[in-house]
């Protein structure tokens, strides 16, 4: 058991849908076990600026259904120094802080381990609707953003079929590729392009709708990774090979607003609240994973080291033969 007294909370890098119930559940827990919380605005940045408010039971009572993070967040480039760290560590510690939640993707876990050398211990919840912390096999925003991009690619599919083109979708991810290969599974897509499995070569995708052309379908569906490619560039590129009107949609931001789903409030609800039991069970620099859908934590350090770039290989053929 530990001694801690008072925590701090914070969302850090790409807001994502979940993060608020994360943030519900760790006030919640926290006051259970008798531990007061300070709310950090616009992550890491509000660390060290100590721009704060106590959180009570009332400040979170009716977030779990709002999109974005009411702590607000930020890529901080200045946590990347260690002068504004050590700034940020001070802060904590002069007003008392034992502990910090912090809860972000990629960015968020490289910050927490460079910060584990000033001396504050931080639990970290994967909260990215990218996917892209391989030791869980969740992170919190990603069932919300890959619904929100199934429904626009559905709507688009509509419009596409009814004029006879291809359509070009780019969806969010610049270095993971997941929400491109659930949106693109679920919306029967034709070609799906990944960061993860791109090799640069497009005649793979233009042969695919020149075959199926000559099969008589009329409309073809591409769902692109960003940062995989430049979007108007391959719907040009379509048009010029195929002969096809191809038309281009890039999805942006709704990708990462609106209400989370269900499964995001759940699991939001279930890694803030195991993130308050594992400091109260005395654990250091920790991070909240799941696995077979059973909460485990690992090792900050040991969470890096896992990073790696891989998709799951079964889904991912998966996509390949059912987009024959
Ligand atoms: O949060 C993840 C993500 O949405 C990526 O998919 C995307 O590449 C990036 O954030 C966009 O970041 P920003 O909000 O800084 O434009």
């Amino acid at each position: 058991m530990s001694n801690i007294k008072k925590i701090a909370v914070l969302t850090s890098g790409g807001d994502a849908p979940g993060m608020n119930s994360a943030v519900r559940a760790v006030v919640f827990s926290a006051f259970q076990f008798g531990i007061e919380v300070v709310g950090v605005f616009r992550g890491y940045e509000g660390l060290i600026d100590w721009e704060v408010k106590n959180l009570d039971l009332e400040d979170v009572r009716n977030i779990n259904n709002r999109g974005g993070t009411f702590l607000y967040t930020s890529r901080s480039e200045r946590f990347l120094q260690p002068e504004y760290r050590k700034q940020a560590a001070d802060n904590l510690r002069k007003n008392g802080v034992d502990a910090l939640v912090a809860i972000g993707g990629d960015g968020t876990l490289r910050g927490a381990i460079a910060f584990q050398s000033e001396g504050i211990n931080t639990i970290l919840i994967p909260g990215t609707i990218d996917r892209d912390v391989s030791c869980t096999e969740y992170t919190l925003g990603f069932d919300t953003a890959a619904n929100t991009a199934m429904e626009a690619i559905d709507r688009i599919r509509d419009s596409s079929v009814s004029h006879g083109r291809c359509s070009v979708v780019e969806v969010m991810g610049r270095k993971r590729g997941y929400i491109a290969l659930w949106a693109g599974m679920a919306t029967s897509a034709d070609a799906i392009v990944l960061p993860e499995k791109w090799d640069g070569n497009f005649d793979s995708i233009t042969d695919a709708i020149k075959r199926r052309h000559a099969d008589g379908r009329n409309s073809y569906l591409v769902v692109v990774a960003e940062g995989v490619t430049d979007a108007p560039e391959l719907a040009e590129l379509i048009r010029k090979k195929t002969g096809i009107e191809s038309r281009v949609s890039v999805l942006g931001y709704i990708q990462r607003g609106g209400q989370p789903t269900a499964k995001d409030r759940m699991y939001g609800s279930l890694m803030g609240a195991f993130a308050v039991e594992l400091l109260q069970m005395g654990k250091q620099n920790r991070i909240v994973a799941i696995k077979n859908d059973i909460l485990i934590d690992y090792d900050l350090e040991e969470a890096l080291d896992i990073q790696n770039n891989m998709l799951d290989s079964f889904q991912y053929e998966l996509s390949l033969r059912l987009s024959e």
